[in-house]
């Protein structure tokens, strides 16, 4: 049948992630062509087991039993652009659009190509609409997944589609930007609809020689002005590995999954209780809420950069990012976890949501 693929067998899985952490996979196959991800999903389905995508494994804890069922790495490469003008109406507040129209691209990018690589790419050719979200490790298809954002800038501003195959029923979907439903770090595929679609292609729409987007104090205090976009991409560059968030093999720091929490997003009295004993807490407006800097709660329940706990600890850079000292286990990663969301809700009554995706972790 349509099973040219190869299906290994107990695969490792920690030289495929970033925090370099878990077991094997019992079952391990790359797909290079869309039927190849069908196929993967037939043989699960035939097989009884359990499915699980991985794309650069930037942002998973593997269990240290492994994944017992079939991982499917996603190897779907190609990009294809399209020209169109942009009407005038959409072009207000920027100030470098001539007489009312501009080029703007849609590309249709596979979900196997490697992320950063894409935004470099787009900077070079002055798109504007992904600069911010320069040094992000991972592949194109995790993007939408978990609404992929960094320094003012999301994904789901510049996402117009996302082609799916829906396991479901077998079919290849285009889903809309609002079919998505974006919000922070959320979307339909890790909320809603988890596990219903795998990702094959993303198309963004972005502008040529549209201006960057300087939405973050950090970002604007961190830029030469005039900014241009290759002038932001190196200014997020450098504020990212000044933190150890840019993967690096020479540097410990960096062996992590990025923010390894969620900022929680609380009430406007839960703010107001936290100032009374901290005036100057940071926060940021979130509609009628706000969001809290995990790192920041983190920091004033008593754990610091460079926390140790045996071979897992804080980052000495960045306090959301957990780290692998060397050669942690996931159960280390976890009793962290667990020490640090204990350590929140005690101090401030708030839960911490961790950000990466468990797997091979009983449900
Ligand atoms: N802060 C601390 N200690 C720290 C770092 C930060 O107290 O060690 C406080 C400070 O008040 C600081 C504030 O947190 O002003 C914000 O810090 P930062 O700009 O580093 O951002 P973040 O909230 O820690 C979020 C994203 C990052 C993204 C940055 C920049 C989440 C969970 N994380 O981090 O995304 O790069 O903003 O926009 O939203 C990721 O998701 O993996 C990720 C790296």
């Amino acid at each position: 049948m349509r099973q040219f693929f190869k299906v290994k067998e107990n695969v490792s899985l920690a030289p495929l992630t970033t925090l370099r952490i878990g077991g094997a996979a019992r079952f391990f196959v790359t797909a290079v062509t869309e039927s190849q991800v069908a196929a993967a999903v037939e043989f699960a389905a035939k097989n009884n087991l359990d499915l699980f995508v991985l794309g650069g494994g930037s942002n998973v804890l593997v269990s240290d039993r492994g994944f017992d069922g079939l991982v499917l790495q996603i190897g779907l490469l190609g990009v294809e652009s399209f020209e169109f003008l942009v009407p005038s109406s959409e072009l207000r507040g920027d100030s470098n659009a001539e007489l009312g129209t501009r080029n703007a691209k849609l590309i249709k990018v596979g979900a196997g190509e490697d992320w950063d690589e894409f935004v470099e790419n787009c900077v070079k050719e002055r798109l504007s609409g992904v600069e911010c979200l320069s040094g992000i490790p991972g592949l194109v298809g995790g993007t939408p997944v978990q609404n992929v954002g960094a320094y003012g800038q999301e994904v789901s501003e510049t996402i117009v589609a996302v082609r799916c195959l829906d396991r479901t029923n077998g079919k290849i979907v285009t889903l809309t930007n609002a079919d998505c439903g974006f919000t922070y770090r959320t979307s339909i595929f890790n909320s809603t609809h988890r596990e219903r679609y795998i990702v094959l292609a993303v198309t963004f729409r972005l502008v040529e020689n549209g201006p960057p987007k300087i939405a973050y104090p950090e970002l604007e205090r961190a830029v030469e002005m005039p900014a241009s976009l290759s002038g932001v991409r190196d200014a997020v560059l450098r504020i990212r590995g000044k933190k150890s968030m840019l993967i690096d093999p020479r540097d410990p720091n960096s062996k992590s999954v990025g923010s390894f929490f969620k900022n929680p997003i609380v009430e406007l009295e839960k703010l107001k209780e936290i100032q009374i004993a901290f005036p100057s807490v940071p926060y940021f407006e979130f509609g009628e809420m706000v969001k809290i800097p995990a790192a920041w709660l983190i920091e004033k329940a008593d754990f610091s950069k460079g926390f140790t706990l045996g071979n897992a600890g804080i980052s000495e850079n960045h306090t959301l990012a957990l780290i692998n000292r060397g050669k942690s286990t996931a159960a280390e990663i976890i009793d962290l976890k667990d020490m640090i969301q204990a350590g929140v809700e005690a101090r401030f009554g708030i839960t911490l949501c961790p950000e990466p995706v468990f797997v091979g972790f009983d449900a």
